[in-house]
């Protein structure tokens, strides 16, 4: 790897931060991170990786020498030109994004004609323009501006950030976006150079379309219920159209994560402050809520009243292989289910930590077995590996009730079948049950699921 790479600073040192200051050490290029949380640059110095991620800290680890942590912006910009910004966007009480962490980068830059800011972090469509403008009138002219929004996927971040679907370069066509598309090259990633403010939108459209694909599959998971379809079939026989795709038609408890509840909410009021309705995007958030809920009436189905029944939920990241707890469906189903008087006993393997910040009243088991001992219901909710592989005679003799609700669709039905539980996915409407009934077939529908 050449030592002549150009090297970068990175404002922000979260999923996204990390993963790019990772990235970009391992292409050769030497990283200044700066990030205004003193506690977690400490951290960093000392070799600790503050977020679970596959393969991340070992990346971090392979280029240490080429990493340097601090907390100084002004001193990052001795050693970069480009800076690239990755702080957190969160959702105001409007739901509009929070820009203040992106404000606080912009002031703190000082004016140079060397330097460029290259966003990361997922900005509405007019951001560029507003911040070249902050420029102007702070007397920055010489700074350059670049939209390079970020399409990784928490839980493979590492491998999405070497292998990207695409790289998207949003600039004025001067020395900045040339340099950041020769950082991107040796990734040979299909390249897309636009204007800023088509950049900007490209993230946020994406996105939102995803969320729409989720709700959508969840729309028809529903209908499947109502009229005993199988959704799992439907998403199957759906998505060999190449038209459509496979991906994204996994119907469950819904979406989750920080960034397509607070990218799909921007964009509608991004649309709203300008003058449109956009109508689709309220479906799609209100499906989602919904489909959150939903468990509790499955379970009050079967149950009745929860109050004093005992639930255990398997998994709380918002998916897995990651520690996020932003947006994840479990803190809206534990939070309903304590409404409704039940008993909460959770376990996740890895975002115990971050869920404790969150829900410190839960009762956390130590794996998944202490989770189901005594639970009248089980809920998937998180499909990580070691939920879908685990012995179900197991769980049913550690259980009292019978019922599992696959909030996923990523067990095996039959096997929980037949350890002598009840199963009930999302949509999955008399599908696996009736086959399972037909001639030669074991019978699959039990009183509690019919
Ligand atoms: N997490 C994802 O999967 C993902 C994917 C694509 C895009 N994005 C976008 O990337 C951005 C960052 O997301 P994230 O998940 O990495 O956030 P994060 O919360 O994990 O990390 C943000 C970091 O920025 C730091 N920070 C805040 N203000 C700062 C400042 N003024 N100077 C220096 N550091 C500061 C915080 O201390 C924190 O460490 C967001 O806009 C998000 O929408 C996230």
């Amino acid at each position: 790897m050449s030592t002549e790479r150009e090297p970068i600073g990175v404002i922000g040192t979260g999923y996204v931060g990390l993963v790019t200051a990772a990235g970009f050490a391992e292409l050769g290029s030497e990283v200044w991170c700066v990030d205004i949380d003193a506690e977690k640059i400490a951290r960093l110095q000392q070799g600790e990786v503050p977020i679970y991620e596959p393969g991340l800290k070992e990346m971090l680890a392979k280029s240490a020498g080429r990493l340097h942590f601090s907390t100084d912006l002004v001193g990052a910009l001795e050693h970069a030109r480009l800076l690239f910004v990755a702080v957190g966007t969160p959702p105001t009480h409007s739901g509009d994004a929070d820009l203040s962490a992106v404000h606080a980068v912009v002031d703190a830059i000082p004016a140079s004609d060397r330097h460029a800011l290259v966003m990361k972090s997922t900005v509405p469509c007019g951001t560029g323009a507003s911040i070249q403008r902050v420029f102007g009138e702070q007397g920055k002219v010489g700074l350059r501006y670049v939209s390079c929004p970020e399409f990784l996927k928490e839980g493979s971040a590492v491998k999405d950030f070497l292998h990207p679907d695409r790289v998207v370069v949003g600039d004025n066509g001067d020395w900045a976006g040339d340099a950041v598309i020769e950082l991107y090259a040796p990734l040979q990633a299909p390249l897309l150079r636009t204007d800023i403010a088509s950049a900007e939108m490209i993230k946020l459209a994406a996105n939102a379309f995803l969320a729409t694909k989720i709700s959508f599959i969840n729309e028809i998971a529903n209908v499947c219920e109502e009229v005993g379809a199988d959704v799992v079939e439907v998403a199957q026989g759906m998505g060999s159209d190449a038209r459509i795709g496979p991906k994204f038609l996994q119907a469950g408890l819904g979406y989750g994560g920080s960034c397509f509840t607070k990218d799909v909410s921007a964009l509608k009021l991004l649309a709203g402050n300008s003058g449109y309705h956009f109508q689709l995007l309220n479906a799609v958030i209100e499906v989602n809520e919904l489909q959150k809920r939903r468990v509790v009436s499955k379970l009050q189905k079967h149950l009745g009243e929860l109050a004093g029944k005992r639930v255990a939920l398997l998994g709380l990241a918002f998916k897995p292989h990651t520690d996020d707890m932003r947006g994840a469906s479990s803190l809206v189903l534990a939070a309903r289910l304590e409404a409704e008087g039940a008993h909460v006993r959770a376990f996740d393997p890895i975002a115990e930590v971050q869920a404790r910040k969150l829900m410190e009243q839960l009762d956390y088991a130590p794996g998944a077995l202490e989770a189901v001992a005594d639970a009248d219901a089980v809920v998937l909710v998180t499909e990580w590996p070691e939920f879908i592989e685990l012995d179900w005679r197991q769980v049913a003799e550690a259980m009292r009730g019978t019922l599992v609700i696959d909030g996923r669709n990523a067990l095996d039905a039959d096997a929980v079948h037949a350890a002598g539980l009840v199963y009930e996915g999302i949509g999955r409407g008399r599908g696996p049950e009736a086959r399972s009934s037909e001639p030669g077939g074991q019978a699959f529908m039990s009183e509690e699921s019919a």
